[in-house]
C-alpha cells in the first residue's frame, strides 16, 4: 500500500502513541513483516503414543489393521476421534472393495481460501499379513500429529488445509482414487498440493523425496538440508502409493519415503548410517511390522519435515 504524506503522520502518530502507552515495546511487532510463524517441531513421543495405540488396535483384532477387518474400522475411530476432539471437522467416506466396506478418512481444518486446499495424506489400512506399524501406521501417525500441532498452535494459514487417511491401499490405491474419482474436476484443480506419507520410520531408514513437483520436493529438501541430513530422490515404486490418482488428475503432488524391501546400499548406509546388504525395512508386509520396527530418528525427523511443508506450503 502506498501512504500519502499525511497518512503516514497518522499512522507514526498511532505508533507513537502506542509505544507511549505500552513503553516502546510495540515497536518490534509494529514494524515487523507480516512473516508467518515457522512449523512447530512434531513432538516424537507424540507420533509414538499413536503407534503404540495402533500396534494395542492390532492386537486386539487378530494382529492386522487390514481392509475390511475391525481393526481397520478401530484404527479410523481411533484417529478420528482425536480430530473431532481438536476441532476439526471430520468426514468419513465409504467404499466397497472386495466384497468389504471400507473407509476413507477425511479431517477439515476449518478456515483458509477454499480455492487453494492444501492436503496431506496417508493410508491407514495395512496387510493382513501384521500390525502395520511402519507401513503405514508411522505416515497415519506423523500426518494425525501434525493436524492436532495445527490446533496446539491454533494454526490460521492463508490457504484451507485438510488431511486425509486412506483405507483400502494394500488393495491397489482403492479409497484414494475413490475420492479423487468423486470430486467434481472443478474441486481437483482447487488442489493445489497433495502431501503423501507411506513408511516414514524405516527400521534402516533412507531418505527419500518424491520428485513429482519441483516446489513440493524443494519444500522438503530445504528442510532436510537445514538439518544436514542429505537426501536422495524416491525410486523405489513411482505410482504405488496413494499420491498416484491425485497426480493423474492433475494435482501437484509430493512426500516422503524411508524405504520397503529394497537394499541399502554401502555409498548410502555410509551417508546415513544403518546397515549395506540389508533391506530399509526387513518386516515390510510381515508380522515383524511391529512397534519394534521403527527407526525414532526416522520417524522424528520426517515428522517434522511434513509438518514443515504443511505450515510452508500453506502460508
Ligand atoms: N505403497 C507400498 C505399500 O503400502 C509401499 C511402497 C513401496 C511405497 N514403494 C513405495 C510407498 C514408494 C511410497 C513410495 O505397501
Ligand atoms: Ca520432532
Ligand atoms: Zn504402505
Amino acid at each position: 500500500m502506498k501512504l500519502s504524506v499525511s497518512a503516514r503522520a497518522v499512522a507514526a502518530a498511532a505508533v507513537a502513541t502506542t509505544m507511549l502507552l505500552t513503553g516502546g515495546a510495540v515497536a518490534d511487532a509494529a514494524s515487523a513483516p507480516a512473516r508467518p510463524a515457522a512449523a512447530p517441531d512434531i513432538p516424537l513421543a507424540g507420533v509414538k503414543a499413536h503407534l503404540s495405540q495402533l500396534q494395542s488396535i492390532a492386537t486386539a483384532n487378530g494382529g492386522n489393521r487390514a481392509h475390511g477387518r475391525a481393526g481397520y474400522k478401530a484404527s479410523l475411530d481411533y484417529v478420528k476421534a482425536k480430530l473431532d476432539a481438536a476441532g476439526y471437522t471430520t468426514t468419513v467416506q465409504q467404499f466397497t472393495a472386495s466384497g468389504r466396506t471400507g473407509y476413507n478418512l477425511i479431517a477439515d481444518w476449518p478456515g483458509g481460501d477454499a480455492n487453494q486446499v492444501v492436503m496431506a495424506g496417508s493410508h491407514l489400512d495395512s496387510v493382513s499379513s501384521g500390525a502395520g506399524i511402519n507401513d503405514n501406521g508411522s505416515g497415519s501417525a506423523a500426518v494425525l500429529e501434525a493436524a492436532l500441532a495445527v490446533c496446539r498452535a491454533q494454526y490460521k494459514p492463508t490457504k484451507h488445509l485438510r488431511f486425509a487417511w486412506w483405507g483400502a491401499e494394500e488393495l491397489g490405491l482403492v479409497g484414494s482414487r475413490y475420492y479423487v474419482n468423486r470430486l467434481a474436476t472443478g474441486d481437483r484443480s482447487r488442489i493445489s498440493a497433495y502431501l503423501n506419507f507411506d513408511m516414514i520410520g524405516s527400521p534402516n531408514a533412507g531418505y527419500f523425496v518424491y520428485d513429482d513437483d519441483p516446489a513440493i520436493e524443494k519444500t522438503f529438501k530445504d528442510y532436510f538440508s537445514g538439518i544436514n541430513v542429505p537426501t536422495e530422490i524416491e525410486t523405489e515404486g513411482d505410482g504405488r502409493s496413494d499420491h498416484a490418482p491425485f497426480k493423474s488428475a492433475g494435482v501437484p503432488v509430493g512426500g516422503l519415503f524411508t524405504g520397503a524391501s529394497r537394499t541399502m546400499t554401502a555409498a548410502q548406509a555410509a551417508k546415513w548410517g544403518g546397515t549395506a546388504g540389508r533391506a530399509f525395512d526387513r518386516c515390510y508386509h510381515s508380522s515383524c511390522d511391529t512397534t519394534a520396527n521403527i527407526n525414532d530418528t526416522a520417524l522424528d525427523r520426517n515428522s517434522d519435515a511434513l509438518a514443515h511443508a504443511v505450515w510452508e506450503l500453506s502460508e
